[in-house]
Protein backbone atom coordinates (compact mmCIF):
# COMPACT_ATOMS: atom_id res chain seq x y z
CA UNK A 1 0.00 0.00 0.00
CA UNK A 2 1.18 3.64 -0.85
CA UNK A 3 1.75 5.56 2.29
CA UNK A 4 3.75 9.00 3.11
CA UNK A 5 6.12 9.70 5.78
CA UNK A 6 5.93 13.80 6.60
CA UNK A 7 6.61 16.04 9.38
CA UNK A 8 3.56 16.41 11.66
CA UNK A 9 2.53 20.49 11.08
CA UNK A 10 0.42 22.25 14.03
CA UNK A 11 -2.58 21.02 11.94
CA UNK A 12 -2.19 17.25 12.57
CA UNK A 13 -2.39 17.80 16.63
CA UNK A 14 -5.68 16.24 16.67
CA UNK A 15 -4.73 13.41 14.82
CA UNK A 16 -1.75 12.84 16.39
CA UNK A 17 -3.66 13.66 20.13
CA UNK A 18 -6.76 10.52 18.70
CA UNK A 19 -3.54 7.84 17.75
CA UNK A 20 -1.75 8.51 20.99
CA UNK A 21 -5.25 7.44 22.82
CA UNK A 22 -5.54 4.58 20.48
CA UNK A 23 -2.01 3.48 21.83
CA UNK A 24 -2.37 4.23 25.62
CA UNK A 25 -5.65 2.00 25.04
CA UNK A 26 -3.42 -1.07 23.05
CA UNK A 27 -0.92 -0.18 25.95
CA UNK A 28 -4.10 -1.02 28.63
CA UNK A 29 -3.09 2.57 30.25
CA UNK A 30 -5.83 4.80 28.37
CA UNK A 31 -6.24 6.53 32.02
CA UNK A 32 -2.90 7.87 32.03
CA UNK A 33 -3.57 9.94 28.88
CA UNK A 34 -3.43 13.57 30.08
CA UNK A 35 -2.49 15.39 27.37
CA UNK A 36 -4.41 17.35 24.56
CA UNK A 37 -4.03 18.45 21.46
CA UNK A 38 -3.58 22.08 22.71
CA UNK A 39 -0.65 20.54 24.96
CA UNK A 40 0.65 19.02 21.36
CA UNK A 41 0.36 22.39 19.80
CA UNK A 42 2.17 24.25 22.49
CA UNK A 43 4.82 21.85 23.18
CA UNK A 44 5.76 20.63 19.72
CA UNK A 45 5.29 23.77 17.55
CA UNK A 46 6.59 27.05 19.54
CA UNK A 47 9.90 28.23 19.08
CA UNK A 48 12.06 25.97 21.65
CA UNK A 49 9.69 22.59 20.68
CA UNK A 50 10.08 20.04 23.03
CA UNK A 51 9.26 17.03 20.76
CA UNK A 52 9.37 16.56 16.96
CA UNK A 53 6.55 14.14 15.24
CA UNK A 54 6.35 12.53 11.76
CA UNK A 55 3.06 10.98 10.45
CA UNK A 56 2.05 8.31 7.82
CA UNK A 57 -0.22 9.08 5.75
CA UNK A 58 -2.20 6.36 3.23
CA UNK A 59 -4.11 8.40 0.04
CA UNK A 60 -8.11 8.66 0.23
CA UNK A 61 -8.80 5.92 -1.56
CA UNK A 62 -7.60 3.78 1.49
CA UNK A 63 -9.49 5.99 4.07
CA UNK A 64 -10.63 4.08 7.58
CA UNK A 65 -14.29 4.05 7.83
CA UNK A 66 -14.09 6.98 10.19
CA UNK A 67 -12.42 8.87 7.41
CA UNK A 68 -8.92 9.27 8.87
CA UNK A 69 -5.96 9.06 6.17
CA UNK A 70 -3.17 9.79 8.82
CA UNK A 71 -2.41 5.97 10.37
CA UNK A 72 0.78 5.96 12.33
CA UNK A 73 2.65 8.38 13.83
CA UNK A 74 6.75 8.42 15.66
CA UNK A 75 6.89 11.26 17.89
CA UNK A 76 10.76 11.50 19.27
CA UNK A 77 13.07 13.93 21.11
CA UNK A 78 16.60 14.20 21.80
CA UNK A 79 18.59 13.27 24.78
CA UNK A 80 22.72 13.68 25.27
CA UNK A 81 24.88 10.67 26.59
CA UNK A 82 27.56 11.85 28.19
CA UNK A 83 29.76 8.62 27.15
CA UNK A 84 28.56 8.59 23.89
CA UNK A 85 26.89 12.51 22.17
CA UNK A 86 23.81 13.30 20.99
CA UNK A 87 20.79 10.76 21.11
CA UNK A 88 17.27 10.91 20.00
CA UNK A 89 14.46 9.23 21.68
CA UNK A 90 11.49 7.74 20.33
CA UNK A 91 8.05 8.14 22.73
CA UNK A 92 6.25 6.69 20.81
CA UNK A 93 5.33 4.83 17.46
CA UNK A 94 2.13 3.82 16.02
CA UNK A 95 0.41 2.09 13.32
CA UNK A 96 -3.57 1.52 13.17
CA UNK A 97 -4.55 -2.05 13.34
CA UNK A 98 -5.83 -2.22 10.03
CA UNK A 99 -2.56 -0.59 8.38
CA UNK A 100 -0.05 -2.91 10.95
CA UNK A 101 2.30 -5.39 8.65
CA UNK A 102 2.74 -3.04 5.28
CA UNK A 103 5.79 -1.14 6.13
CA UNK A 104 4.45 1.64 7.43
CA UNK A 105 6.30 1.22 11.32
CA UNK A 106 9.64 0.45 9.46
CA UNK A 107 9.08 3.62 7.76
CA UNK A 108 8.23 6.05 10.54
CA UNK A 109 10.93 4.71 12.65
CA UNK A 110 13.72 4.72 9.58
CA UNK A 111 12.68 8.17 9.17
CA UNK A 112 13.55 9.02 12.39
CA UNK A 113 16.71 7.29 12.41
CA UNK A 114 17.37 8.96 9.84
CA UNK A 115 16.57 12.66 11.17
CA UNK A 116 18.60 11.62 14.00
CA UNK A 117 21.55 10.51 12.15
CA UNK A 118 21.37 13.37 9.95
CA UNK A 119 21.60 15.80 13.26
CA UNK A 120 24.82 13.76 14.21
CA UNK A 121 23.19 11.22 16.96
CA UNK A 122 24.77 8.18 17.85
CA UNK A 123 22.19 6.44 19.37
CA UNK A 124 18.03 5.90 18.64
CA UNK A 125 16.42 4.78 22.18
CA UNK A 126 12.86 4.02 22.78
CA UNK A 127 11.17 2.00 25.78
CA UNK A 128 8.56 -0.87 25.23
CA UNK A 129 6.28 -2.67 28.21
CA UNK A 130 7.31 -5.78 29.00
CA UNK A 131 4.36 -8.03 28.02
CA UNK A 132 4.48 -6.30 24.70
CA UNK A 133 6.11 -9.03 22.78
CA UNK A 134 5.00 -8.23 18.85
CA UNK A 135 6.71 -4.57 19.03
CA UNK A 136 9.61 -5.65 21.36
CA UNK A 137 10.13 -8.47 18.44
CA UNK A 138 9.59 -6.15 16.17
CA UNK A 139 12.05 -3.44 17.29
CA UNK A 140 14.94 -6.95 17.94
CA UNK A 141 14.16 -7.79 14.39
CA UNK A 142 15.09 -4.49 13.06
CA UNK A 143 18.22 -4.65 15.02
CA UNK A 144 17.96 -3.30 18.46
CA UNK A 145 19.20 -4.04 21.55
CA UNK A 146 17.37 -5.11 24.71
CA UNK A 147 19.36 -3.07 27.38
CA UNK A 148 17.74 -4.50 30.63
CA UNK A 149 18.51 -7.86 28.77
CA UNK A 150 22.26 -6.75 28.10
CA UNK A 151 23.29 -4.22 30.72
CA UNK A 152 20.08 -4.45 33.68
CA UNK A 153 19.05 -0.84 33.30
CA UNK A 154 16.16 0.11 35.31
CA UNK A 155 13.85 2.58 33.76
CA UNK A 156 12.95 5.34 36.65
CA UNK A 157 10.64 8.26 37.34
CA UNK A 158 9.68 11.14 39.60
CA UNK A 159 6.03 12.70 38.98
CA UNK A 160 3.41 14.20 41.16
CA UNK A 161 4.12 14.29 44.96
CA UNK A 162 7.43 12.84 44.25
CA UNK A 163 8.65 15.03 42.06
CA UNK A 164 7.18 18.81 43.76
CA UNK A 165 9.06 17.54 46.53
CA UNK A 166 11.98 16.50 45.10
CA UNK A 167 11.88 19.90 43.30
CA UNK A 168 11.10 21.57 47.20
CA UNK A 169 14.51 20.25 47.64
CA UNK A 170 16.66 22.42 45.63
CA UNK A 171 19.20 24.50 47.08
CA UNK A 172 18.42 28.43 46.98
CA UNK A 173 20.05 30.74 45.05
C1 LIG B 1 4.94 -2.00 16.26
C2 LIG B 1 4.24 -1.36 15.08
C3 LIG B 1 4.45 0.14 15.13
C4 LIG B 1 4.85 -1.90 13.78
O1 LIG B 1 4.23 -1.24 12.70
P1 LIG B 1 3.93 -2.01 11.32
O2 LIG B 1 3.48 -1.00 10.34
O3 LIG B 1 3.07 -3.17 11.57
O4 LIG B 1 5.42 -2.47 10.97
P2 LIG B 1 5.97 -3.04 9.61
O5 LIG B 1 4.86 -3.41 8.70
O6 LIG B 1 6.97 -2.09 9.11
O7 LIG B 1 6.75 -4.32 10.10
C5 LIG B 1 6.11 -5.28 10.89
C6 LIG B 1 6.86 -6.57 10.83
O8 LIG B 1 6.03 -7.61 11.32
C7 LIG B 1 5.55 -8.39 10.26
N1 LIG B 1 4.08 -8.51 10.21
C8 LIG B 1 3.40 -9.31 9.43
N2 LIG B 1 2.10 -9.20 9.64
C9 LIG B 1 1.92 -8.30 10.57
C10 LIG B 1 0.78 -7.75 11.19
N3 LIG B 1 -0.47 -8.14 10.92
N4 LIG B 1 0.95 -6.80 12.09
C11 LIG B 1 2.18 -6.38 12.39
N5 LIG B 1 3.29 -6.88 11.83
C12 LIG B 1 3.18 -7.84 10.93
C13 LIG B 1 5.96 -7.68 9.01
O9 LIG B 1 6.23 -8.62 8.00
C14 LIG B 1 7.19 -6.93 9.43
O10 LIG B 1 8.34 -7.71 9.43
P3 LIG B 1 9.47 -7.48 8.30
O11 LIG B 1 9.99 -6.09 8.48
O12 LIG B 1 10.48 -8.54 8.62
O13 LIG B 1 8.77 -7.65 7.00
C15 LIG B 1 2.73 -1.69 15.04
O14 LIG B 1 2.57 -3.07 15.04
C16 LIG B 1 1.95 -1.08 16.18
O15 LIG B 1 1.50 0.07 16.11
N6 LIG B 1 1.72 -1.86 17.24
C17 LIG B 1 0.87 -1.45 18.34
C18 LIG B 1 1.48 -0.28 19.10
C19 LIG B 1 2.83 -0.58 19.67
O16 LIG B 1 3.04 -1.58 20.31
N7 LIG B 1 3.75 0.35 19.43
C20 LIG B 1 5.08 0.28 19.96
C21 LIG B 1 5.07 0.80 21.34
S1 LIG B 1 6.69 0.70 22.04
Amino acid sequence: MHFKVRAAAKEDCKEISRMIMELAVYENMADQVKTSHEDLKRDGFSPNPFYECLIAEVPDEHKTKDGYTVVGYALYFYTYSTWKGRSVYMEDLYVMPDFRGKGIGTGLMAKVAQVGVEKQCVRLQLSVLEWNKPSLDFYIAKGAEDLTAKEGWHFLRFHGQTLDTLAKEAPKD
